[in-house]
Parts: C-alpha cells; sequence; structure tokens
C-alpha cells in the first residue's frame, strides 16, 4: 500500500491521505515518515480519533512525551487539551485564548520535542488559525555573509508561564530555559534550519545585548515572512502532524466568545539539537 501526498500550494506542508490513521501498519509509518522530513508539516483530514487513537497515531512518529497539565477533557496524561472552554469558572486547558506569536513548542527544555500531533475537535467560525514557517528554506534563502555569522552561534530560550505574546513578556526567575545551536541541522536530512523565534528566544550568548538584539529582530522578521508560510484555516477532525525541528508555528487571533478544543500529542526526541 501507498499513501497518498499532495503537496500544499504552500513553501511547505503536504496533505496526506489513502490510509486510516487509527491503523497504522509499518510501511504506512514509514511513508508519513518520509513525507514528514520532506515537507516539515502534515495534514490528515478526519475522521476524528479517539485519545487513544491519537496518542497511537503519534507513535508512528516516535515516542510520547506527557502533558504538562492534566485536563478533565483528557482521558490520558499524554493528551495536552488547547482549549478556551471553562468548567465552573476553571480553564480546562493550556494556551487558552487569542493570538499566539512564533515558537517551537518545549525550546526551553534540554531536549525539546521532535514533533507535534494536533487534532481540531471544536473550531471558532473565524481565526484560530495555525501558521507554519519553513526554517530550512528560511535558512536557505539568507546571504551567505549572514550564514557564515550564525555558524556557532548559541541561543537562550525562555518559558514564560501564561503568555503567548512576546511584548507581555515579565521573565520570572525561575523561568525554564536552555541554550541551543542559533543554526541546527537535521539528522536525518543534514538540513541546517534557523532555530530561533521570537516569543521564546531572548539573546544570543556570543554577541553583545544590542548586537544580539538586532539580529534576532532581523532573523524573527525574515522567518516570519509570508514566502516561508502556511496558515492553516481548520475543519473540525483535520490532524496537522509538524516537524517541531525545523518549523516554527503560532496561531491567529479569535472571538474569545467562541469555543475552540483541540487536542495534541507530542513527540519527544532521542537527542538535543546538533550545530
Ligand atoms: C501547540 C500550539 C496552536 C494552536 O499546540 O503547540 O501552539 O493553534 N497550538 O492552538
Ligand atoms: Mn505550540
Amino acid at each position: 500500500m501507498s499513501i497518498q501526498v499532495r503537496p500544499l500550494d504552500a513553501p511547505l506542508g503536504a496533505e496526506v491521505s489513502g490510509f486510516d490513521p487509527r491503523n497504522i501498519t509499518p510501511e504506512v509509518a514509514n511513508e508519513l515518515n518520509q513525507a514528514f522530513l520532506k515537507h516539515h508539516v502534515l495534514v490528515v483530514h478526519g475522521p476524528g480519533l479517539t485519545d487513544d487513537e491519537l496518542i497511537e497515531f503519534g507513535k508512528s512518529f516516535g515516542h510520547i512525551e506527557a502533558a504538562r497539565k492534566i485536563s478533565p477533557l483528557a482521558s490520558r496524561p499524554e493528551i495536552m487539551v488547547i482549549s478556551n472552554i471553562r468548567m465552573n469558572g476553571e480553564l480546562v486547558g493550556s494556551l487558552p485564548d487569542g493570538e499566539m506569536n512564533f515558537h517551537f513548542d518545549r525550546i526551553h527544555q534540554k531536549k525539546p520535542n521532535k514533533a507535534g500531533v494536533l487534532q481540531g475537535i471544536e473550531i471558532p467560525s473565524k481565526g484560530g488559525n495555525t501558521s507554519f514557517s519553513n526554517m530550512v528554506m528560511a535558512y536557505e534563502t539568507l546571504p551567505d555573509a549572514l550564514k557564515t555569522k550564525l555558524d556557532g552561534l548559541t541561543a537562550l530560550n525562555t518559558f514564560e508561564y501564561g503568555t503567548t505574546i512576546d511584548k507581555d513578556k515579565a521573565l520570572a526567575a525561575d523561568a525554564p530555559q536552555a541554550n541551543h545551536p542559533l543554526v541546527r541541522t537535521i539528522p536525518e536530512t543534514g538540513k541546517k534550519s534557523i532555530y530561533a523565534c521570537r516569543l521564546m528566544t531572548d539573546r544570543i550568548n556570543e554577541l553583545p545585548a544590542a548586537e544580539s538584539r538586532a539580529l534576532l529582530d532581523e532573523l524573527c522578521d525574515h522567518v516570519e515572512n509570508p514566502k516561508f508560510v502556511y496558515e492553516h484555516v481548520w475543519k473540525v477532525g483535520d490532524i496537522l502532524v509538524w516537524d517541531n525541528r525545523c518549523t516554527s508555528h503560532a496561531r491567529t487571533d479569535f472571538d474569545a466568545s467562541e469555543r475552540r478544543l483541540m487536542k495534541r500529542v507530542t513527540v519527544g526526541d532521542d537527542r538535543e539539537p546538533i550545530r
């Protein structure tokens, strides 16, 4: 059996079909992983999966990490609920409202996760789109002099609980943090990828503060250029799989009075980012 892989009309991403996400054979898993490495984002259209099925599907891409927060809407600790829904006044999930700046999930960890698998369950009528930037293409289009300048630099990445917009970030002393290469190589493909994002990358360690700020602003503006970005408009039952090593992602704003419910499983990595 061969799956169908249809590249999106976008700088990254492919729609994959012709298989049952509830029954992934080793052969299909292999084809999905090839498509994942080539296109960086996979789009699967329905059917809606149960929590158990979503976890099993996620295992096609590696081992599953636990969610940080247990939700009353999750039947297993691997399920991360992303939602603005409140029950008895309490949020049932993480990342509830509105816009999110571009980021890599868990880049504040020494070993950030390899992939994210996100299913749309309740979608607002407008907005709440998820955008992905192709960080390999963004790297490859940099001028050679800038590539040379970036080579060997490292950056500090931090996570501030409760903030999804960079300008609101007021870093607490206990905010988790990790240093990583500013350009990382994806082991399976040998491709280089920019590893900095607006929300979580705070400074380049080897440069004076002002120079670091200017270079990070330049890189973030560059990678957020629409020519590197695919913006996904969700339909109920869609599942997106993204390579969290070489894509960064963001979310557009949406009306807080509308419900939005997504479930994610997080695929761990076996190794730390390499230069
Ligand atoms: C995530 C995330 C964006 C969204 O799941 O890591 O950033 O669209 N989600 O909710
Ligand atoms: Mn995210």
